[in-house]
């Protein structure tokens, strides 16, 4: 479902991402995690076609992201760590304008967005504009624009800041429901717990190399020593600290 082989991005000099390969299927959720400036944005924004890669194959559903960009967007949503909103269009706007851009017909829209809404707690801000918006809630509005046309392949970069306790859960529940209806998706965070209770599948990177990637009990095996009960920080701390790396 999301194919990445052999991705790299450089900027100027600096290469950000380095020969970059993993694949993710309908149903998994691929934790992507590593230190900071690992290169987890940058492989998430080069993967939805956000910014070009500067060599790599990128595929959503068997469709090349350079060869046809739009049909490749049109399967995949992408949630960045910065929620982006319009300061003059309020919540229903803001989901009606989503519904415009990837042609989901006006009944589907609403019937969904108020789904949407209801899911996430923000049907009381329906007519409120962001400016009036916390920031947790923000995100949910960017969280429900993204599933409204029922993407296949789904990106998530650190989606929980910024959510309170029960927020956090429902958006578990939401990535949970999202994967058992067949969805691919990655979900990059540094809440290695969350990732633990959500992940079937984990990516390691530091220094835009892949360290390791397999099932959630794969890659931790790998990282264990024969001991039993290694929690997936233990993991993150031996697989990309220490001062030999
Ligand atoms: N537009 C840019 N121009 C130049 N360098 C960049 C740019 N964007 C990112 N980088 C560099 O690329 C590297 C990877 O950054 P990236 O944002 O992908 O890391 P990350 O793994 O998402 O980190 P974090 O955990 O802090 O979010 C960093 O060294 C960063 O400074
Ligand atoms: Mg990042």
């Amino acid at each position: 479902m999301i194919e990445v082989c052999g991705l790299t991005k450089r900027y100027g000099d600096f290469t950000a991402v380095n020969d970059l390969s993993f694949t993710v299927q309908p149903g998994e959720v691929m934790g992507l995690v590593g230190p900071n400036g690992a290169g987890k944005t940058t492989t998430l924004r080069c993967a939805t076609g956000i910014i070009p890669a500067t060599a790599g194959t990128l595929r959503v559903a068997g469709i090349d992201l350079a060869a046809d960009p739009v049909g490749a967007k049109r399967l995949l949503a992408f949630f960045p760590d910065e929620p982006r909103l319009f300061d003059h269009l309020t919540v229903r706007q803001h989901l009606a304008f989503a519904a415009k851009i990837y042609q989901v017909p006006q009944q589907e829209a609403e019937t969904h967005g108020n789904a949407l809404l209801a899911e996430l707690e923000i049907a009381d801000k329906a007519d409120q504009l962001p400016g009036e918006l916390s920031r947790g809630m923000k995100q949910k509005l960017v969280i429900a624009c993204g599933l409204l046309h029922s993407p296949k392949v789904m990106y998530f970069d650190e989606p929980l800041t910024g959510l309170d306790p029960l927020g956090i859960r429902r958006m578990k529940d939401t990535i949970k429901r999202l994967s058992r209806e067949g969805a691919a998706i990655i979900l990059s965070s540094h809440l290695l717990s969350l990732l633990e209770e959500v992940c079937t599948h984990v990516l390691i990177m530091k220094q835009g190399q892949r360290i390791a990637v397999g099932t959630l009990p794969e890659v931790v095996a790998q990282f264990s020593n024969g001991e039993t009960g290694v929690s997936l920080e233990e993991v993150f701390i031996r697989a990309t600290g220490g001062s030999e790396t």
